[in-house]
């Protein structure tokens, strides 16, 4: 765990060092303001862990920059095309200043990001290994902007869509980190796999949050995803459980557009509790925790650096927000 917290600490340290200013100040002042609400920073985190296990951290900073960078360009994104008011328990960037700002600010960082990239090597595999991730998580996006209108959604379509949003990041991270310490790409694919099974675990944690978790923790809108119709883990599980009586309240719920989002929240959750969906959505991340522990089991790695990465797993399950 030391090792952990000493590499969040030369994170943290390293960004605070960074110029994010300029002008016009409307373009700047957003990107300053999203990456100092901190977040967890996970992803850099994972990105200094993938080299450390291989060799030296210090060269993956600039992709641990770029990870993050382009992370938190995708929230400011992701809360204009979610409608969500709050994040990190602050304003989001496109209600503070508005949509055009965020989507401009937003467009800056996706291109800082790129800066940071550029500074990497060996620069070929990375672009190669950024670039397919980038276009996954917008694959991912639509996907899950798509589902908002239909009522048909598997759980295989749920899966492919969160592990595009969410988990190939999370594997690129690690990957590209490894890369920059001189991993070999089967090594390095290994950690992604770790990765992007975590990374479905941590959406799942994330849907179950949504609706469950502390509001003053999570920093987010409570019942986000009730209120944008999305189809989440647990609205697919309660649809599957329900009985007669249930799917035509949930029906109404969904089809009534003159509820207030309170009633919908309240009593939407109240559904996902009595069909046993809630307690469904927290096994599922148990099955794709479990998965990512195979992947790391069958790396190369030692049994330290397993440790190591099986702790910082652990943490990101048990959390809170
Ligand atoms: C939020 O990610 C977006 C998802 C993929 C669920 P995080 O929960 O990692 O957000 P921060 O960076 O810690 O705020
Ligand atoms: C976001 O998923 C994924 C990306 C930003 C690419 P969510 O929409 O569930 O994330 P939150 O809940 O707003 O953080
Ligand atoms: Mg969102
Ligand atoms: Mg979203
Ligand atoms: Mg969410």
């Amino acid at each position: 765990m030391q090792d952990i917290i000493r590499l969040q600490q030369h994170f943290a340290e390293q960004l605070a060092k960074e110029d994010f200013s300029g002008n016009p100040k409307e373009l700047y002042e957003p990107i300053e303001y999203i990456l100092s609400l901190g977040g967890k920073r996970m992803r850099p985190a994972l990105c200094l862990l993938g080299a450390h296990v291989v060799g030296d951290y210090q060269k993956a900073i600039n992709a641990a920059l770029a990870v993050e960078v382009f992370h938190n360009f995708s929230l400011i994104h992701d809360d204009i095309m979610d409608e969500a008011p709050l994040r990190r328990g602050k304003a989001t960037v496109h209600h503070k200043w508005n949509t055009n700002i965020a989507i401009l600010s937003g467009d800056a960082m996706l291109v800082k990001a790129y800066e940071y990239l550029s500074k990497t090597e060996p620069l070929g595999p990375i672009l190669k290994e950024f670039n397919k991730m980038a276009l996954e998580v917008c694959e991912g996006q639509q996907m899950d902007m798509n589902f908002e209108d239909r009522n048909d959604v598997s759980i295989d379509e749920y899966l492919k869509m969160i592990e595009y949003k969410t988990a190939v990041l999370v594997g690129a991270a690690l990957k590209i980190g490894a890369l920059t310490a001189g991993a070999d790409e089967t090594e390095a694919q290994k950690l992604y796999d770790f990765g992007r099974n975590l990374g479905i675990a941590f959406q799942l944690k994330d849907d179950w949050l949504d609706v469950f978790g502390d509001t003053e923790l999570v920093g987010k809108q409570a019942g986000g995803d009730i209120i944008a119709n999305k189809k989440t883990y647990l609205t697919l599980k309660a649809i599957e459980l329900a009985d007669a009586n249930l799917l035509d309240e949930l029906d109404t719920l969904y089809g009534n557009p003159e509820i207030s989002a309170a009633e919908k929240v309240k009593e939407v959750s109240r559904i996902y509790i009595q069909t046993g969906a809630d307690k469904k959505t927290l096994e599922a991340t148990e099955v794709y925790y479990a998965k990512a522990l195979e992947s790391l089991q069958s790396s190369n790695l030692s049994s330290e650096h397993k440790s190591l990465l099986q702790a910082f797993a652990k943490n990101l399950m048990d959390r809170e927000f």
